[in-house]
């Protein structure tokens, strides 16, 4: 008898324990499974889209085949582009543009500039023209591991500025003086549409554009359209741009011109590719840099098809007069890249209001600065 109630007095004290054991346990791994699943949201949420803006919400890309370039005779493309460079000297020339000054078109800008002193290579990144490509290849060449680059969640921009600062003026000009320096540019209509398309009608959720879209919506759109989308429609994106340059807003920097972006009149910058003719270009710039055994074929185009398309379905739907307003946005990297309005133009809707192609002819920003002096 004694003996049995020793014995549960024992029992129950240890279960006292084993609950406390257990009670303990459950305190201690509440926060670490807390902390688990803050950490590794990926792994238990979908798929978030891939930082901002470097996923392709659409795909425009088609794969050049690298070896039909490789063995090319490339003097005919040496050939275009000396063209282009000449081009581009004689009418930054013309416009004044080459002129140092105080506003953004007269002073020169290295802060979008990548140098790779090794390599001797100095790129300006204009965004929606190839940008993807060759920030991957800027990245490889600065020593990451295609496999890092798969798998890291930060984006590629980051990850380049962490190995590519952002130059001085003087640290910009004494890189060019011994690299190879390029740009790539594209039609300034079809990058545009490539921006709002990336950034705006595909914005990630939360995302900076998506509250963008949301404001030009509610300032743009009519309140008896119907049927309309969540996001902005073009039209409505361009009267915004529109009235933002007016007003003297500066703009994103995946729309902002490159006349303005990479200061192209005020460094001499010797390979200009165009996305038009980008295998090529590429091709040889890679040829000269020596960087074929480096720069695996990672090419990637604007596809003429779905391109096309896109270019059409939208176009269509302004005006004539906003086109024209958006020629007079880009004006410069119409001229210096020589660019045209061919094709755009004839799409858009005539005007039913005549003063408003006159309004958009002799459309005047309210940024005094951004007028060259020549004007
Ligand atoms: C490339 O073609 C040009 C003419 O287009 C010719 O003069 C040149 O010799 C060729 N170069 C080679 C390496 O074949
Ligand atoms: C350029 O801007 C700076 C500061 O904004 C000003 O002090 C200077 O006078 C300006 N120079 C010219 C030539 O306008
Ligand atoms: C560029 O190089 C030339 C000679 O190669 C030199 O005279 C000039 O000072 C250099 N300029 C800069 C900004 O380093
Ligand atoms: C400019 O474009 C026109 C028409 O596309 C073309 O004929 C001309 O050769 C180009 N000029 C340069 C310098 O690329």
């Amino acid at each position: 008898m004694r003996l049995r109630k020793l014995r549960r007095t024992h029992n129950s004290g240890w279960r006292v324990a084993r609950r406390c054991v257990i009670f303990f346990t459950v305190i201690c791994l509440v926060p670490v499974f807390l902390v688990f699943i803050v950490a590794t949201d990926h792994y238990i949420r979908p798929v978030r889209p891939m930082s901002f803006g470097m996923r392709k919400p659409f795909t425009e890309d088609r794969h050049i085949p690298f070896h039909d370039l490789k063995n090319k005779n490339l003097s005919a493309v040496a050939k275009r582009l000396d063209f282009r460079q000449k081009y581009l000297k004689k009418t930054c020339r013309i416009l004044g543009l080459d002129k140092v000054g105080n506003d953004s078109l007269h002073k020169p800008n290295p802060w979008e500039y990548l140098i790779n002193d090794k390599h001797h290579l100095v790129w300006c990144n204009v965004f929606k023209a190839a940008s993807t490509s060759w920030m991957y290849n800027f990245n490889i060449l600065a020593g990451y591991s295609p496999k890092f680059l798969r798998n890291s969640r930060t984006p590629p921009m980051t990850l380049a500025r962490q190995k590519y600062g952002r130059p001085s003026l003087s640290a910009l000009k004494r890189s060019l003086n011994s690299s190879l320096s390029f740009l790539i540019v594209r039609h300034p209509l079809e990058r545009l549409l490539s921006a709002y398309r990336d950034k705006i009608q595909y914005a990630v959720p939360g995302s900076v554009h998506r509250k963008l879209g949301k404001k030009i919506i509610w300032k743009y759109r009519k309140k008896t359209a119907s049927d309309s989308p969540v996001y902005p429609t073009y039209p409505e994106f361009v009267d915004w741009l529109v009235d933002s340059v007016r007003t003297g807003h500066s703009l994103d920097m995946h729309w902002t011109p490159i006349v303005e972006f990479c200061t192209p009149c005020m460094f001499n910058i010797q390979i200009i590719a165009h996305t038009e003719t980008l295998e090529e270009d590429q091709a040889f710039l890679i040829k000269k840099a020596g960087l074929e055994k480096i720069i695996k074929p990672q090419w990637k185009n604007a596809g003429k098809g779905s391109t096309t398309a896109q270019i059409h379905k939208h176009y269509s739907q302004l005006t004539r007069s906003q086109i024209l307003q958006l020629y007079h946005i880009y004006r410069f990297d119409f001229e210096l890249f020589n660019y045209s309005l061919n094709g755009y133009l004839e799409l858009g809707q005539p005007d039913s209001d005549p003063s408003k192609l006159l309004a958009a002819i002799t459309m005047k920003d309210n940024n005094p600065n951004s007028v060259p002096q020549i004007y």
